[in-house]
């Protein structure tokens, strides 16, 4: 084994005969690009912010533009952060694989930033807005600088294009999925604490499905104990070490 993170050789010769691979992202991935989790004790938005306020259908009917300004924020992170080479080695990882699913639970479009073609965005994007009432997206907004913006077509309230506490998940995105994870012959969790559900249940499809579920995370998870190989190590670090090891000529090193 070479490179800064040992892979295990079992896992090197699954990948490289591997032709179908999916994988599923969650803020962990982001972290190192310096955007904060949800769960992680005194950094994650949970420790700092609550749900109730904040991420719900109900929070933004009360207060709108506390809402709105939450997410403008966020906004602004992601727009000062840059992908990390975690978000790099899955660009490579999909140029290398026949058929390559990237799953993600993030709203920060860094997967797409970093130039990964085939993203299923499971809970939104932070930089799309829908209409409240009317339940569709919407490009651009009524111009007069209002908080929330107004929806350009019917005058009602904008709304981040995010899925909140107690929404349902895009049905088609959703679908695309779990087609992704029953059909993978690898499977990858990555930076996700693996406890919100729909997503947390994917690696367990794949897992029931055959598939060989590997997991990406310096934290141990509920997934941990079922997964075929636990890596324990931030995601910056592991998926370049294992895209050298795999894939030789690829080498970042
Ligand atoms: P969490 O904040 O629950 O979990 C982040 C995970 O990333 C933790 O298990 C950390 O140990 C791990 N982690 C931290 N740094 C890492 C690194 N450098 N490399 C790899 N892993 C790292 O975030 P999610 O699992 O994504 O939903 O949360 C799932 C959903 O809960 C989010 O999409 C959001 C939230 O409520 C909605 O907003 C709908």
């Amino acid at each position: 084994m070479t490179g800064p993170f040992p892979i295990p050789a079992a896992l090197i010769e699954r990948l490289r005969s591997a032709q179908r691979v999916a994988v599923l992202t969650g803020a962990g991935i982001s972290a190192e690009s310096g955007v904060p989790t949800f769960r992680d004790a005194q950094t994650g938005l949970w420790a700092r912010y609550s749900p109730q306020e904040l991420a719900n259908a109900e929070a933004f009917r009360r207060n709108p533009r506390l809402v709105w300004e939450w997410y403008a924020w966020r906004q602004q992170i992601v727009r000062q952060a840059m992908p990390n080479p975690g978000h790099q080695a899955l660009v490579i990882m999909e140029q290398r694989i026949a058929t390559f699913t990237l799953i993600t639970q993030n709203v920060d479009g860094l997967h797409r930033r970093a130039g990964s073609h085939q993203v299923l965005e499971l809970h939104g994007n932070l930089f799309r807005s829908k209409c409240l009432a009317e339940d569709r997206p919407v490009e651009g907004d009524s111009e007069d600088n209002e908080v929330p913006p107004r929806c350009p077509r019917c005058g009602g309230l904008l709304r981040p294009d995010v899925v909140w506490f107690g929404e349902m998940l895009p049905a088609a995105v959703l679908h695309a999925a779990g087609q992704a994870a029953t059909h993978a012959e690898v499977f990858f969790s990555i930076g996700t604490s693996a406890q919100v559900y729909p997503a947390a249940d994917l690696p367990l499809q794949a897992l029931a499905a055959g598939a060989t579920v590997v997991e990406i995370n310096p934290q141990p998870t509920p997934l941990s104990a079922v997964a075929s190989f636990a890596l324990h190590g931030a995601a910056g670090v592991v998926l370049p070490a294992l895209i050298a090891q795999v894939w030789a000529e690829a080498s970042p090193y």
